[in-house]
């Protein structure tokens, strides 16, 4: 290869290398293990060694895998760039005019004078770890052109070879999925309009029975809270690679003479130690925010639905306040018209047959107990059934004027692309924060989009999103779309935490945390104690089960707590006690999962950065084939430091059935024996969980 020019971008963990043969786009020669400081001569041997070989009956000279991978040099797989002018230029000969390298940033600019089009690449190692990329791509021309796709691809070496990916549904969100990564394509697309609960918050490639713990693992998420795609694609004639960004709807975008698109973010972790460390990558990515204490909620959903009455929610209130709680979060039904789901969406006006004096009674009320307000809105909807549909039909977001999508949940959306309807919204959500002493936001969003354009949707929601932040930077927004269907980091980067799931039924709740958790760090995850009979489900769980549960995450309650037994009132006190003295810990340690070799019972935790604390739990699922529980090993702790382990059960202990002796004594032992040895837990029935402290 003459003269390549090499980039090493590289931390303690990851390297990426790209290189360039003559103006050609650039090409990843390897992301994954970091190779330290390699010197210019080390990195052009190593670009040398991995480039070059044809195979035959190929393009004469060899087709390396772009960022862009670039269908005009010749690359067969997903192109990165797709679009037309007229019909013409839909696989343009894009070179190199510039590139540079600064820092952890590189940026390059490539283009096609004949096709009229530029395009601006641009890659960041941060210091999270995490790398993240994009590209822009501006139309010179003086005609219009289609863009249907723009894409960022990364290689991974041939020794990942399997995927993890993730699906769901309303009440399930992030059910895992493995298969085997095969020649061909496996395209995740959310073509919803929001993320999606059944698009995949991530997709891992790994090396064979990569886990928690162990094994090589390359991932990627793509920072977009509408239609989007990402993939992984196996070529016979080069390394697998994943890949993805927005999913463009026919005509969505056609830029102008002059215009320019810039996708979203594709981030990406690579770990040499199982997918643990791409969450820590993800983690530490998403913790550069200033938080304070993440505030024990009461969310009043479960508690009353739509029964707002100032006496009930008074005295829930007070009760919520005797027990600890720091935040009341008032849900859905408190505006015009809103005495159920059917009508009063876009009427965001405080509804004076229910509340004759406003919001200020209960807002006062909960303010001289200490606790935070917060206020529910769904401002992207409209049911037809408003003063707003009446008022403006034409606002509504459909497929042409006049005609309406398939109602869902009995409402639309509103195209809050449309200038009038985006002011009218901004100016009725801010109006009513300005009004009303109002810390915490939970923005809903809940139904799909349906023949609609969604580009546009999306970036509209952000830019409301960033003036209303703007205008009230104290107030902290949640992004729920019927629980976990917008989590994604381009909602993250102006939100403060998501509603991850509709579902409290501490069982599921365990899967979707788990899951969602390898993206999200506990503290951004809203996890809340439901009622002892879930309102999801119907199951039934002891609330020491519903505690261990929630306590890995940013704790609440969504409970009518005043119709629950004194004793289950005293254990949640009990509980939002060890919450506060716990939460420190689990919102900025590092989050590991054991391997546990009995399918039928997990065991995950948070350890302290320095590794002086830990907290742990072991969840047992359903029965064991094992007659009493496998050893229980404790990772990521310190091997040489003595930990005091505490079996805690602040909520009571779980109620068992074993009639052997079964510790609960707290024992001293080293790391070293925590993490090799393992230790042993009494028998617990499924559906029950045992904490353990570490200090
Ligand atoms: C959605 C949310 C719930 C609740 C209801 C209110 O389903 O996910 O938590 O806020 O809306 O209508």
């Amino acid at each position: 290869m003459n003269n390549p020019e090499v980039v090493h971008l590289h931390d303690d963990t990851s390297s990426v290398v790209i290189t360039f043969q003559g103006t050609d786009l650039p090409v990843v020669a390897h992301w994954g293990r970091t190779l330290g400081d390699l010197d210019q001569a080390a990195l052009r041997g190593l670009v040398d060694v991995v480039s070059w070989t044809n195979p035959n009956n190929a393009p004469d000279l060899p087709v390396p895998l772009a960022l862009l991978p670039d269908a005009g040099a010749g690359y067969a797989g997903r192109p990165g760039l797709r679009g037309h002018r007229g019909g013409e230029h839909f696989a343009p000969a894009l070179t190199v005019t510039s590139q540079s390298a600064d820092g952890g940033v590189f940026r390059y600019v490539a283009s096609d004078e004949a096709a009229e089009l530029t395009v601006t690449g641009t890659v960041e190692l941060l210091p999270s770890g995490m790398l993240r990329l994009r590209h822009a791509v501006r139309n010179d021309g003086t005609t219009p052109y289609s863009l249907e796709g723009l894409e960022t691809a990364l290689p991974v070496p041939s020794h990942a070879t399997e995927l993890l990916d993730f699906t769901g549904r309303w009440s399930r969100e992030r059910a895992p999925q493995r298969q085997a990564l095969q020649y061909g394509s496996w395209v995740r697309e959310s073509r919803r309009g929001r993320t999606g609960h059944d698009a995949t918050i991530g997709l891992l490639a790994g090396t064979p029975g990569f886990s928690f713990r162990d094994g090589e693992v390359w991932a990627v998420h793509v920072a977009w809270s509408g239609n989007h795609v990402t993939y992984a694609e196996n070529q016979v004639d080069g390394l697998p690679v994943l890949g993805g960004g927005e999913l463009l709807l026919p005509g969505e975008i056609v830029l102008a003479a002059g215009e320019e698109y810039e996708s979203p973010w594709l981030y990406a972790a690579y770990s040499g130690e199982g997918i643990d460390g791409i969450s820590a990558a993800f983690h530490r990515q998403l913790r550069e925010r200033s938080l304070r204490p993440r505030p024990v909620v009461l969310n009043t959903w479960e508690a009353v639905y739509f029964d707002h009455d100032l006496a009930r929610l008074t005295s829930l209130a007070d009760t919520a306040a005797a027990i600890g709680v720091e935040r009341f979060v008032l849900d859905d039904g408190w505006f015009r018209h809103r005495r159920d789901d059917t009508a009063g969406l876009g009427d965001w006006y405080v509804d004076e047959t229910v509340w004759p004096d406003g919001l200020t009674p209960l807002i006062k009320h909960v303010r001289s107990l200490g606790m935070e307000f917060g206020l529910w809105f769904e401002p992207e909807m409209v049911n037809t059934d408003s003063d707003l549909y009446r008022a403006h039909p034409d606002w509504v977001l459909g497929p042409r004027p006049g005609v309406l999508p398939p109602s869902s949940r009995n409402q639309q959306v509103l195209n809050i692309a449309h200038p009038e309807a985006y002011a009218y919204i901004l100016d009725r959500v801010s109006s009513v924060l300005a009004d009303n002493d109002i810390a915490f936001v939970k923005w809903d969003h809940n139904r799909d989009l349906i023949g609609s354009r969604v580009h546009e949707q999306t970036a509209a929601y952000y830019r409301l999103l960033d003036e209303l932040r703007s205008r009230h930077p104290h107030v902290e927004i949640e992004s729920c779309s019927s629980g976990g269907g917008r989590i994604d980091l381009g909602v993250l980067d102006r939100t403060d935490r998501v509603w991850t799931s509709d579902c409290n039924d501490a069982l599921e709740r365990q899967l979707i945390q788990r899951w969602t958790g390898v993206f999200l760090p506990p503290e951004l995850m809203g996890a809340h104690v439901g009622p002892t009979k879930s309102h999801t489900t119907g199951r039934v769980h002891e609330l020491s089960f519903r505690v261990a549960t929630a306590l890995f995450g940013h704790f609440g309650i969504e409970w009518d707590i005043n119709s629950a037994t004194d004793e289950e009132r005293a254990g949640l006190q009990a509980s939002i006690e060890y919450y506060k003295d716990v939460r420190e810990l689990v919102h900025t340690g590092v989050v590991v999962h054991s391997d546990h070799p009995d399918p039928a019972a997990w065991v995950h935790g948070v350890v302290a950065a320095d590794r002086s604390t830990a907290f742990f739990a072991y969840v047992q699922l359903t029965t064991s084939t094992q007659n009493k529980p496998r050893r229980v090993r404790l990772p990521g702790l310190d091997p040489e430091r003595t930990y005091r382990v505490s079996f805690d059960a602040p909520a009571g202990r779980p109620g068992l059935t074993q009639r052997g002796p079964g510790r609960w004594d707290t024992v001293e032992l080293p790391g070293s024996v925590l993490s090799d040895v393992g230790i042993q837990l009494p028998v617990l029935e499924p559906e029950q969980a045992v904490l353990l402290r570490l200090r």
